[in-house]
């Protein structure tokens, strides 16, 4: 529940992290050859596919390469591993991919280079606006948007079809359907999320909080302790010990945990971001063929609402080569690089006109109807102190979830202690 950070985790990360960098060939090792160590959280799926992006670039730039080093796929393990970094004025890494949440906070202590200029006009217009503002901090661009995620809702097809049922647009369609399919197929988990407390439940929770009409700031005014947020956190709670159709380990569940529990066989829906299904549908996996996409259900009389997530891609202010560094972020945020990983790893492109593209909507035949869930993805409050509130946010929708608090009780208690945050008077 109350867990800190894995600070010693993340220390050893720091110490290994730099025992690999003294690896690193450096400048004039062999010439004029400039190597830049690009730092990324785990990719999901084939690893192999994402190294073959990088030898490209190193082909297509000769003098130019590429080391990269994994961090956790965790975003807040990530996060801790930059602020120390970052903040030590580390030259370690040149070029990071950052969280959406992040960019205002890292722009804001002066730890990224502006990279304004990265991108033409054209280029700008096809960009989804809910990351191109994540991006954006005093008028300037400290990241050119990479990926974007935004929360959905997995089902399987075949169950579905075997009662008859449709993919469920209010939550309580999905508690019967869960329930009706869970009671003829034993062994099946009716509905399975992102429980843990970290990020991904802030993101989750939020969305139950949007399609119940509730919201965290209004007008710059706080109004977490609301009766909407109350019926969405009492109606997330009641999932796992009123209808019983999210198991209890939910409360233990991040992204991949939960993938791999669906991707199994073993659930009937699952809420997720879009990476999974490309593993979904790859040779061997015991659901390929079976797996429905659709925009996550609401309460009755509100629309649905999706959490926008994704990845950016920014410069280590003190980046000992600057120019090879935007040459690579140009070359992975291309329009070329961003359909390769659609196909491949399958990240969602924040270019929107690759979303008719024909080679795209032959593989993946779901994403078209991904662009306006994606365009209408609400963006987690974007400010340099969003990390604060979620700080404050993640162990009290957790103690809620978990029944240790009334959900009115911890809304309460969040509100006053964001308020605080932002100074905001009760
Ligand atoms: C995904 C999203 C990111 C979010 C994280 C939460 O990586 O892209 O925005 O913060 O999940 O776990």
């Amino acid at each position: 529940m109350l867990t800190k950070f894995p600070l010693i985790l993340l220390l050893c990360l720091s110490l290994f992290y730099c025992a690999a960098c003294t690896k690193t060939p450096h400048d004039g090792e062999k010439g004029s050859d400039v190597t830049i160590v690009f730092t990324h959280g785990k990719i999901p799926g084939d690893y192999e596919q994402f190294k073959r992006i990088l030898r490209q670039f190193e082909r297509e730039n000769p003098g130019i390469r590429v080391a990269d080093r994994t961090l956790p796929s965790s975003t807040d393990e990530q996060h801790q591993f930059y602020v120390i970094n970052l903040d030590a004025g580390s030259k370690d890494f040149d070029v990071l991919s950052m969280d959406v949440i992040w960019v205002p906070e890292f722009a804001m202590a002066g730890w990224l280079r502006d990279v304004s200029g990265l991108l033409s006009e054209s280029e700008l217009d096809d960009i989804f606006p809910g990351p191109l503002e994540a991006v954006t901090y005093m008028g300037k661009r400290y990241a050119v948007p990479w990926y974007i995620d935004a929360g959905l809702l997995y089902y399987r097809k075949d169950l579905l079809d075997d009662i008859g049922a449709k993919p469920p647009k209010t939550w309580d369609e999905l508690v019967r359907t869960a329930r009706l399919i869970t009671e003829r197929s034993k062994g099946i988990y009716g509905f399975i999320w992102q429980g843990k407390q970290y990020e991904g439940l802030v993101c989750d929770v939020l969305e139950y909080l949007w399609s119940h009409g509730g919201n965290v700031l209004e007008n710059g005014k706080v109004v977490l302790h609301s009766p909407e947020n109350v019926r969405a956190l009492t109606f997330m709670r009641e999932l796992i010990v009123r209808d019983r159709v999210s198991p209890e380990i939910v409360t233990t569940l991040v992204e991949e945990s939960s993938r791999h529990i669906f991707g199994n066989g073993r659930a009937v829906f699952m809420r997720n971001w879009p990476y999974a299904w490309n593993i979904f549908e790859r040779d061997g996996s015991p659901v390929k063929g079976k797996i429905g996409v659709a925009a996550l259900p609401s309460a009755a009389g509100h629309p649905s609402a999706s959490t926008l997530g994704g990845w950016q891609i920014g410069i280590n202010r003190h980046s000992k080569h600057p120019d090879a560094a935007e040459r690579f972020v140009r070359f992975l945020t291309s329009r070329e690089s961003q359909k390769t990983l659609a196909l491949t790893v399958g990240y969602k492109p924040t270019r929107r006109s690759l979303y008719s593209d024909a080679d795209l909507k032959r593989q993946q035949p779901f994403i078209a109807s991904l662009h306006d869930i994606l365009l209408n993805a609400r963006p987690r409050p974007v400010s340099p102190y969003y990390m604060m509130m979620t700080q404050i946010l993640q162990p009290e929708f957790s103690a809620a979830i978990a029944g240790i608090k009334k959900p009115s009780d911890a809304l309460m208690s969040a509100e006053r202690q964001v308020q605080h945050v932002l100074g905001v008077r009760p």
